[in-house]
């Protein structure tokens, strides 16, 4: 997975994430197989904005900050990636970019209206990490306003219990806002059918994803008020951002487009397309946003 650039990495990072992924590399390298292995630091969204505003000072300053320490990290305990990038590249915001307009012209982005918590006292929205509360599924008590670490449900704001803003503790109210949704209903059926074929996951990674599509998917809103990450290719949009886990994700490909156009003869379609095979290496409350 693509770390947050809001803090140091820690031992569980190491050995839940960039450890098993070196071996793993490693070994295919070793019978014969090619492999490609990118990562980078995630910028975006608001955990590093949170820490932002905790230290006093601006989002840059924090993830320039942990994208070096990062780098150090790589070559001091010796894990090599082909590319180790960050989702604020051009490279990235290009190819995101590509992904929303094209979403949106096959029509399975749209337009609408939707309450997002606003503090008064501070007077701001609070997307995402803004607000915490306790989960509608599991009683954790430090849900956030898009997703239970604990039980891994993904979350809007209004389905938190006793919701509070982050920064003042105050209950926020509701007011509406315009945003863009990815109708995740379009893909229900070829979803499960899709993860059905997936041979290679771990057990708990499949049924976790098998049941929470059959569940039934609900459009999501892909876009925050907020003024830090990837901007929205729309004119109008110019205050909202792209959210976090929209375009992170797509890291991955982003990343093995920046890494092949460094290389004469390489072509990043070869580990996309065709016998290649896919393999994240991410922590359990990562499943949802990578299936
Ligand atoms: N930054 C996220 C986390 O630490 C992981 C993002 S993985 C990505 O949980 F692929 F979406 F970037
Ligand atoms: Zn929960």
């Amino acid at each position: 997975a693509w770390p947050y650039a809001n803090g140091p990495l820690h031992i569980g990072h190491i050995a839940g994430c960039y450890l098993p992924a070196d071996i793993f590399a490693r070994f295919h390298r070793m019978i014969g197989n090619e492999v490609l292995m990118v990562s980078g630091s995630d910028q975006h969204g608001t955990p590093i904005t949170i820490r932002a505003d905790q230290e006093g000072v601006t989002p840059q300053t924090i993830v320039d900050r942990y994208h070096n320490i990062f780098l150090q990290c790589w070559d001091k305990i010796g894990i090599s990636f082909d590319l180790f990038t960050s989702t604020m590249t051009k490279n990235h915001a290009g190819v995101v970019e590509k992904i929303f307009s094209k979403l949106l012209e096959k029509g399975h982005i749209y337009k609408s209206s939707m309450s997002q918590p606003f503090c008064s006292k501070d007077n701001r929205f609070l997307p995402d990490r803004y607000v915490e509360g306790v989960c509608p599924n599991c009683d954790f008590e430090g849900a956030r306003g898009d997703q239970c670490d604990n039980c891994g449900r993904t979350l809007d704001p209004e389905d938190l219990r006793e919701i509070k803003c982050r920064i003042c503790s105050d209950t926020p109210t509701f007011r509406d806002s315009e945003h863009f949704f990815l109708k995740l209903t379009d893909f229900q059926d070829s979803l499960e059918s899709w993860i059905e074929t997936q041979n290679h996951w771990r057990t708990n990674v499949k049924n976790f994803s098998k049941s929470y599509v059959q569940k039934g998917l609900k459009d999501r809103a892909i876009t925050r008020d907020i003024d830090w990450g990837v901007p929205v290719p729309i004119e109008g949009y110019e205050n909202k951002r792209i959210y976090v886990w929209f375009e992170a994700v797509i890291g991955y490909l982003s990343a093995s487009i920046e890494w092949s156009e460094s290389k004469e003869s390489r072509n990043w379609e070869d580990f996309w397309t065709g016998n290649s095979k896919g393999y994240y290496f991410i922590g359990k409350d990562n499943i949802p946003f990578h299936t």
